[in-house]
Formats: structure tokens, C-alpha cells, sequence
């Protein structure tokens, strides 16, 4: 399967800035096929530029969050079908920062998945322990308890979800999970999958957690690492560049 590099902005960018980091990347693809596919996931308020930018290109563009509600009185949510409106590819759903700074549960990240998939766009379903959970030896029971919620959402439709493992250790901490230690998790991860689904090879599992320029090729070209969800190195197009570049 081919990769997936998906950048994740988080709460980073502005109409100058974006339009230049943009741009530079698009100039580093020149009219080369990219190595991944790739994705770059921005806050909702620059959804209608990323569009505008990256229409006809290689790069899918999405949002980090999205209402688990179809519309109505939700003060402040943003419902899938206006993602769809600006022609978003992907959503991110239940990042940690969700979960830990906005009380995100798996019942109601599993929500979001299913209303992200019954709107036609696919979620990018992050799973991931803190420290103190893999210190405890919790990491597994974690991931397939975060998992567990979604497919149970989803159900026939898991083959159509991107998972991505994040360690909230590694984080935007410099700290990055080994190649082995992530491919640990992910073969967990895709076992999980395969109970659940006739497909699991078309699900990619993507790591995310302090991966740059200098670090994913080896985490790449571990079997079940089937790209990458980057934070901070999304935000440098030569960086970003480099990323997709190790897919190959
Ligand atoms: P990072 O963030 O690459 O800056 O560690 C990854 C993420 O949170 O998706």
C-alpha cells in the first residue's frame, strides 16, 4: 500500500503564513509524483485557502476535530458536512490533546468517527498511551480499548478508518517511540483490525509522535508502520519534504 505523510497543524498558521508554507512545498513537488500520498490537516477557519491552494494538486487537505452531532444547537462545532462543503479528505478524531485538554471519551470519539465516515470523510482515529500508562504496562490495553470504541462505532465500515498511533510521551517532546517499539503497537493494532474487519491491509496505521526529517525512514520501513501523522515538522515544507521522501 502506498503511505500516508498527513500533516497536523494543531492551533499553528495564518493566511501569510500558510500560503508561503503552502506554496514552498508545492515548489519542492515540482510536477514529480510524491512518494506518499499526502495530507495536511489545518484548523478550520483556513479549510477554504487550504482548498483554494491545493485543488488539483498531490495533497489532500482536512480538519483536526469534528462535531460528533449531524447540526443544530452545538455552539462552537463544526459538523462534517460543512468539511465536506471545503472538500476535506480527512479529519483527524480524538487526538490526545482532545482527549486530555477537552475531556474527549471513546464513546464520544467513536462518535465522531462514524459521523466523519457517514459524511464521506474518512477519520484519522488517533490511539495512544501516556507515559504512565506504558510505565505500568498498560500500553496495549489502551490502544485496544481507544480502537475498540471506534470499531464498535463504525462496524463494517473499519476498513475505511486511518488509524494513527501516537504516544503521548512522544509528543511534540522530542522524544520519539523506537522503530521496534511502534511496531509492536501497530502489529497489535492491525491484529485488532483483522477481528474486525475482512481488510485490515487497507487500513493504514500511521505513527505519529516527534517524527521528522532525520528519524522516518526507519520508522517507515517498519511492516505495519503504513505512514506518519507530523506535528511539529509539518509546519517546514523542507522537513515535510524530507518525510515523504522516506516513503519511498
Ligand atoms: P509532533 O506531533 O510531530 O509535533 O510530535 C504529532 C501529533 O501530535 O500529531
Amino acid at each position: 500500500m502506498r503511505k500516508l505523510i498527513a500533516g497536523n497543524w494543531k492551533m499553528n498558521g495564518s493566511l501569510a503564513g500558510n500560503e508561503a508554507l503552502v506554496k514552498a512545498m508545492l515548489a519542492g513537488l515540482g510536477n514529480a509524483v510524491p512518494a506518499a500520498d499526502m495530507a495536511l490537516c489545518a484548523p478550520a477557519p483556513y479549510l477554504a485557502q487550504l482548498q483554494a491552494l491545493l485543488q488539483g494538486s498531490a495533497i489532500a487537505w482536512g480538519a483536526q476535530d469534528v462535531s460528533g452531532h449531524e447540526q443544530g444547537a452545538y455552539t462552537g462545532e463544526v459538523s462534517v458536512a460543512m468539511l465536506k462543503d471545503f472538500a476535506c479528505r480527512y479529519v483527524i478524531v480524538g487526538h490526545s490533546e482532545r482527549r486530555q485538554y477537552h475531556g474527549e471519551t471513546d464513546v464520544l470519539v467513536a462518535a465522531k468517527a462514524q459521523r466523519a465516515l457517514a459524511g464521506g470523510v474518512t477519520p484519522i482515529v488517533c490511539v495512544g498511551e501516556t507515559l504512565a500508562e506504558r510505565e505500568a504496562g498498560q500500553t496495549e490495553a489502551v490502544v485496544k480499548r481507544q480502537l475498540a470504541a471506534v470499531i464498535h462505532a463504525v462496524a463494517h465500515c473499519t476498513s475505511e478508518i486511518v488509524v494513527a498511533y501516537e504516544p503521548v510521551w512522544a509528543i511534540g517532546t522530542g522524544k520519539t517511540a523506537s522503530p521496534e517499539q511502534a511496531q509492536q503497537v501497530h502489529a497489535v493494532l492491525r491484529a485488532q483490525l483483522s477481528a474486525a474487519t475482512q481488510h485490515p491491509e487497507r487500513v493504514h496505521i500511521l505513527y505519529g509522535g516527534s517524527m521528522n526529517a532525520a528519524n522516518a525512514a526507519s520508522l517507515l520501513a517498519q511492516p505495519d508502520i503504513d505512514g506518519g501523522l507530523i506535528g511539529g515538522a509539518s509546519l517546514k515544507a523542507a522537513d515535510f519534504l524530507q518525510i515523504v521522501a522516506s516513503a519511498s
